[in-house]
C-alpha cells in the first residue's frame, strides 16, 4: 500500500460536513481482517496508538513507535474500501516541532495511503496543527485525557471538572482555530463535551464524553469484550466474544487431550479416490 491508493470515498472534508448531521461511528481497527468488519458500518477507522496495548500488551502507549503505526496502519488500509482511515501520531513523533510533526505526518500518509492523522494537545499544539494542515495533513486532534501524558496527568482520569473546564474548552477552540478538521474529547464530563460541541463548528467525536457529541468512538476490542479483565466505565460491551473464545480454547484443549480431535473428515485420505 502506497500513496498510490485510489482516493476513498470518505475524506475530511466530509467528515468536517457531518457537523450537526447524524452521528459519526468511529471505532478503531490494528488489521485487515477487523478493518474489513468495521468498514461497512462506520465512517472512520481509528488506528490508534492503543494498538500498543491492545495488541503488543505494553503498558501504556507512551512505547508505541512510528515504525508500529506505519505497519499497522497499511494493514488496515488493506481492509478498507468505504471507511476513511484515521492514523495516531505516535509519542514522540510530532511534539519537538511542528518541522518534525511534518516530517512523520508524512511518512504516515505516504507510507500507508492514509488521508490524515491524528494527535493529541490542544493550545500548545496549535501551532503544528495550523503548520500541518497547511501543507495538506487532516489533522484530528485529540483533548481531554491524552494517554500519551499519563505521567504528567497522574494516570486515566477524567478532565474537565470545574476548574479544568476552562482549558480544556480553551484546548478545543485552539485545535479548531488551528485548522484540525474534527476532535476526539476523552473522559470529558457530559456538560462540558455539551458545551464543546455546541462552541465548535468541527465535529466532536467522544469517548467516555457523553451523547451531545458529534460522534462517538471506541476501541474496538473493548465493546466486542475480548478483555475479561478490563471494564472501563464507559465501554458498553456489545459482544462477549472474550469468554466465547476462551469456551472454544478450553474445548479444543480437551478434544486434543481426549483424542477427540482431529476426527475421521478433518484428515486427508492416502489416496484420492478415481
Ligand atoms: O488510540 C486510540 O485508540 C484513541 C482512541 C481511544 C480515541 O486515541
Amino acid at each position: 500500500m502506497s500513496a498510490s491508493a485510489p482516493l476513498r470515498s470518505v475524506l475530511p472534508p466530509e467528515i468536517m460536513a457531518r457537523k450537526g448531521g447524524a452521528p459519526l461511528v468511529v471505532l478503531t481497527a490494528y488489521t485487515t481482517p477487523v478493518a474489513r468488519l468495521v468498514d461497512p458500518h462506520c465512517d472512520i477507522a481509528l488506528v490508534g496508538d492503543s494498538v500498543g496495548m491492545v495488541l503488543h500488551g505494553m503498558p501504556s502507549t507512551i512505547g508505541v513507535t512510528l515504525e508500529m503505526m506505519i505497519l499497522h496502519g497499511r494493514a488496515v488500509m488493506r481492509g478498507l474500501s468505504k471507511a476513511m482511515a484515521v492514523i495516531d501520531m505516535p509519542f514522540g513523533s510530532y511534539e519537538e516541532s511542528p518541522e518534525q510533526a511534518f516530517r512523520n505526518a508524512a511518512r504516515l500518509m505516504a507510507e500507508t495511503g492514509a488521508p490524515s492523522v491524528k494527535l493529541e494537545g490542544g493550545v500548545h499544539m496549535a501551532e503544528t496543527i495550523a503548520f500541518l494542515t497547511a501543507r495538506g495533513v487532516p489533522v484530528m486532534a485529540h483533548v481531554g485525557l491524552t494517554p500519551q501524558s499519563i505521567n504528567t496527568l497522574g494516570g486515566y482520569k477524567v478532565v474537565g471538572r470545574e476548574g479544568e473546564a476552562a482549558r480544556v474548552m480553551a484546548d478545543a477552540r485552539a485545535c479548531e482555530a488551528a485548522g484540525a478538521f474534527s476532535i476526539v474529547l476523552e473522559k470529558v464530563p457530559v456538560g462540558l463535551a455539551g458545551e464543546i460541541t455546541r462552541a465548535l463548528k468541527i465535529p466532536t467525536i467522544g469517548i467516555g464524553a457523553g451523547a451531545d457529541c458529534d460522534g462517538q468512538v471506541l476501541v474496538v476490542d473493548d465493546m466486542l469484550g475480548l478483555f475479561t479483565d478490563f471494564r472501563p466505565k464507559f465501554v458498553k460491551r456489545y459482544a462477549e466474544l472474550g469468554m466465547l473464545a476462551d469456551e472454544a480454547i478450553a474445548s479444543y484443549a480437551a478434544e486434543v487431550r481426549a483424542r477427540t480431535f482431529p476426527a475421521p473428515e478433518h484428515g486427508f485420505a492416502d489416496k484420492v479416490k478415481s
